[in-house]
């Protein structure tokens, strides 16, 4: 018997009406661990309902954190600073798990955190967390798996968290968070710019902390003595908007996006247009309305980091392509091994070749359900979206990759008029 939940999806149907957006998952999940770098309580407002949530919920509960976590907001309060490992078991769940080390070393002088896992999107190194940390004045070597960082007192310093692939965006999460209780003033060149470090460095001012240069690539950090506690509300989650907006542009629907930031999503917003979906801001301005004609024309897909087209959105952007005549190149230039869904999109009649980085999707064939397995996060929810249109019923296994960064995804399409079931373990 399957020891995971799956979807069964039946294509066909075309996806009209309202759907709300939820609260940023990779919003939430630093900012829930900025809270343990105050002793007063804070409560963190607009969090998705998912399991990377819960997973963080436990992390800070392991930490010496009381936690009251009802619905979409999240209560915190540390009682006790001598609990200082973030345990594999949990942080090995999920990337952002990594996210407590900066917190912990600038607030407690120590921590010793697992090395994490997440999705298998490629080699996920830390090692500009590591570097970032150490020009604060910490040791963080590696023993037996985990990152144990200590430090008497940070030091402001000049760090450049510039990498091979772009900037790191958990450890910029990681470098500013700790940087915000050190001795001085921090300059880190090289910020990474997605719109979740900017709502990071908001809530973080919000807590008494002095950052200048916000949402640039260039962060100033006037070290404090002690950070307050907040009440804050996240931004929405453009991921999730974007996958929304991807399943009404495959099924030549016509939805309307509740609780979405337009200016988050101007590259997928950009995107989808080249392919001739049409996207249009409400009249309140707080969201936007999708329509997809029958025919769409292909465009080649570049990812980048922001504001480019996300790593996050390739996968549920190639499904769309698979449904449009013609060609298209799919560059990945971020994770560029972040090809799995590839084989599993041909298990459906899809035709993608692969060659290097670069995926060639030849759309337009009509794709028929199938089992496929789902290899990660995004890649789930893209195979969903496949199998709204494929001829037939799609069994899509694995869907706990889904439930981390979803919340209510399948009632959410049901509302819109997809046909799909979850099927338990
Ligand atoms: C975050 C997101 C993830 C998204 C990714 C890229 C969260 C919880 N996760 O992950 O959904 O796909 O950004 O937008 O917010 N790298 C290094 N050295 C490092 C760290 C990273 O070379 O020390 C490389 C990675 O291998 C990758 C690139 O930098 O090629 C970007 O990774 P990074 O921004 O760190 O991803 P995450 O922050 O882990």
């Amino acid at each position: 018997m399957a020891e995971f939940d799956r979807f069964s999806v039946e294509g066909g149907a075309r996806l009209t009406g309202r759907v709300r957006v939820s609260g940023s998952k990779n919003a939430a999940l630093p900012i829930l661990a900025a809270t343990l770098m105050t002793d007063e309580p804070c409560v963190v407002e607009g969090v998705p309902d998912l399991h990377d949530v819960r997973t963080m919920v436990e992390t800070l509960r392991s930490l010496g954190v009381e936690v009251e976590h009802t619905g979409t907001t999240v209560r915190t309060r540390v009682v006790n600073e001598d609990l200082c490992t973030a345990h594999y078991d949990l942080v090995s769940r999920m990337r952002a798990g990594f996210c407590v080390l900066g917190p912990l070393i600038a607030k407690r002088g120590r921590g010793k955190v697992s090395l994490p896992g997440g999705c298998k999107i490629g080699a996920r190194p830390v090692e500009l967390h590591r570097k970032g940390l150490v020009a604060l004045g910490a040791e963080v070597p590696v023993r037996h798996g985990y990152v144990e960082g200590e430090a008497d007192r940070l030091h402001g310093a000049e760090i450049f968290l510039g990498g091979a692939f772009g900037s790191s965006v958990l450890g910029t999460a990681n470098v500013l968070t700790a940087a915000t209780l050190a001795d001085g003033v921090t300059v880190i060149e090289g910020a990474a710019l997605e719109p979740e470090i900017e709502d990071l460095a908001r809530f973080l001012v919000c807590m008494g902390a002095r950052i200048q240069g916000i949402g640039t690539h260039r962060l100033e950090i006037h070290g404090v003595e002690r950070l307050d506690g907040t009440t804050y509300r996240i931004i929405p989650d453009r991921i999730e908007a974007g996958t929304l907006m991807a399943a009404a542009a495959i099924t030549r629907g016509d939805v309307e996006l509740e609780n979405i930031c337009l200016d988050h999503l101007v590259a997928v917003v950009d995107y989808l247009r080249a392919l001739g979906v049409s996207v249009e801001k409400t009249e309140s301005g707080l969201g936007c309305r999708v329509t997809a004609p029958e025919r769409l024309g292909p465009c080649d897909l570049n990812t980048h980091p922001y504001p480019g087209i996300p790593t996050d959105m390739q996968a549920q952007l190639m499904a769309v392509l698979c449904t449009v005549d013609g060609t298209s190149a799919v560059n990945e230039k971020v994770f560029p091994d972040r090809f799995i869904h590839v084989g599993e999109f041909n298990r459906m009649g899809a035709r993608i070749s692969k060659e290097g980085a670069v995926a060639i999707v030849d759309g337009g064939h009509r794709l028929s359900g199938a089992p496929v397995e789902a290899p990660d996060l995004r890649a789930a929810a893209a195979l969903v979206l496949a199998g709204l249109v494929a001829e037939g019923v799609t069994e899509v296994s694995r869907i706990d990759h889904l439930d981390r960064g979803y919340a209510k995804f399948e009632e959410k399409l049901g509302a819109l008029g997809a046909r799909i079931q979850r099927v338990g373990a």
